[in-house]
């Protein structure tokens, strides 16, 4: 079983960096294969905390080589930025430990001017079009990797070539932004800027299919890390509050240069409650002392733009949806340790629509908006289970509630975590292994 992936299965921040840092122990190449810096991951490792946006999160562990796929879009002044501080921390980040993709596109400063001038508008114009995005150019980064005008990183090694395209792509961006009233942007700045970004990266970048495919036949045992969630895909998510890339395990595929045969498992991260940041629907949420206390105990708060993140209970229509989506057959169940204290937990295991009872995500914002959701209710426990290892170690009412869980979902559990640091995890399976 040498090729994993990990994936969200709600709106994000499940925990996934937490999950891939403990699973790296196992792994020779951790990758990225899409999104950008708007995924914040965080990891505890001796109660000291380090939140990655870039930087895959098996770079904690000196045996691994980290991997910035063609399908990530890269911020080159955040990408320096985080291995300079990881460096400070006496961390090796050189190019032979972290290699980034050439093909991988280049978040310019008119992405990141242009999601926050219109984002801006939005809510001045409060006509319900804000996602509320993280205003880091993840979109517009891909709006234009479609439109065939972006930049690779590898562009910005050819400084006279790009020259040139830049010219001529800032002069339609300052229209824009001057059209959504916002500053335009000099040419010169970004120009020298880049240059230098292309520079730095240089030793950095390679043909990453080249290496996985290498890695592969070698027998090395690769995890791709997912960032944002199921529900965020562009695609499959609650369009059009998602982001702009798919989040699903089958873009490991596309966003790193491997064929979908190699892949051996996929495993998904399920929080024990939800989250969502920023708009859009989200049938479960708790917009009451519970939600406070989900989010206050849970340290729900966003790790890229430190928002208070949406809670809710537990959504399994959604995220046994997302086990069709993602072709999952393992779960790392997360957080589980939140719930502690609660006298009841609810978990939400269909929907009523329109006086029926259904069990599937609709396509639509009108019909999301019309769901009611339909609870279970299971009894809650009081005794901490953060120091727990096995599943003997938990309360007879936390066991239920990870059965039901399982036996909903039809997947089994490989890992439970009960807490921030890698200690607080319970392994029942090795998801390496057969
Ligand atoms: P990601 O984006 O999926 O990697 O998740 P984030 O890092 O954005 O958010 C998860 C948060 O929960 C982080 O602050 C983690 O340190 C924390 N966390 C992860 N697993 C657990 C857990 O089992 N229990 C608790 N209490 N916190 C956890
Ligand atoms: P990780 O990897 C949670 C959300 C934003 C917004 C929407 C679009 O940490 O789980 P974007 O900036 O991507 O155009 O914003 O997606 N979003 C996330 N929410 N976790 C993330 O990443 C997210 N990345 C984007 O809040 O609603
Ligand atoms: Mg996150």
């Amino acid at each position: 079983m040498p090729v994993l992936v990990v994936v969200g299965t709600q709106w994000g921040d499940e925990g996934k960096g937490k999950i891939v840092d403990v699973l790296t122990e196992k792994a020779d190449f951790v990758v990225r294969f899409q999104g950008g810096n708007n995924a914040g991951h965080t990891l505890v490792i001796n109660q000291k905390k380090y939140i990655l946006h870039l930087i895959p999160s098996g770079i904690f562990h000196p045996h691994t080589t980290c991997v910035i796929g063609n399908g990530v879009v890269v911020d080159p002044e955040v990408l320096i930025r985080e291995i300079e501080n990881l460096k400070k921390e006496g961390l090796e980040v050189s190019a032979k430990k972290l290699r980034v993709s050439e093909r991988a596109h280049t978040i310019m400063p008119y992405h990141k001017a242009l999601d926050l001038a219109r984002e801006n508008r939005a809510s001045r114009e409060k006509k319900g079009t804000k996602i509320g995005t993280t205003g880091r150019g993840i979109g517009p980064c891909y709006e234009d990797k479609a439109g065939r005008r972006g930049f690779r990183l590898i562009d910005l090694t050819y400084p006279e070539i790009f020259k040139e395209k830049l010219k001529t792509v800032l002069e339609e961006k300052n229209m824009l932004l001057e059209y959504l009233g916002a500053e335009k942007l000099d040419f010169q700045e970004i120009y020298e800027k880049y240059v230098y970004y292309g520079n730095y990266l240089k030793p950095y970048l390679t043909d990453v299919s080249r290496i996985l495919w290498e890695a592969k036949r070698d027998g090395k045992k690769i995890l791709f890390e997912g960032a944002q969630g199921t529900f965020l895909d562009i695609d499959h998510g609650t369009y059009p509050y998602v982001t702009s890339s798919n989040t699903l395990a089958g873009n490991a595929c596309c966003g790193s240069g491997i064929g979908p045969c190699e892949i051996d498992r996929v495993l998904g991260i399920v929080k024990a409650y939800t989250t969502r940041v920023g708009e859009g629907p989200f049938p479960t949420e708790l917009k009451d002392e519970t939600g406070d206390y989900l989010r206050e105990r849970g340290g729900e708060y966003g790790s890229t733009t430190g928002r208070p993140r949406r809670c809710g209970w537990l959504d399994l229509v959604l995220v046994k949806t997302a086990v069709r989506l993602n072709g999952i057959k393992g779960i790392a169940l997360t957080k589980l340790d939140v719930l502690t204290g609660l006298d009841s937990i609810k978990v939400c295991t269909a929907y009523e629509y329109e006086g029926k009872v259904v069990d599937f995500v609709p396509s639509t914002l009108v019909e999301m908006a019309k769901l009611k959701p339909v609870y279970h209710e299971l009894p809650g426990w009081k005794k901490d289970i953060k120091d727990a290892r096995s599943l003997e170690d938990l309360p007879e009412n936390t066991k239920n509630y990870l059965k039901f869980i399982q036996d909903y979902l039809e997947v089994p559990l490989y890992l439970v975590s009960t807490g921030p640091e890698r200690e607080n995890c319970l392994y029942l399976k090795n998801p390496f292994e057969k």
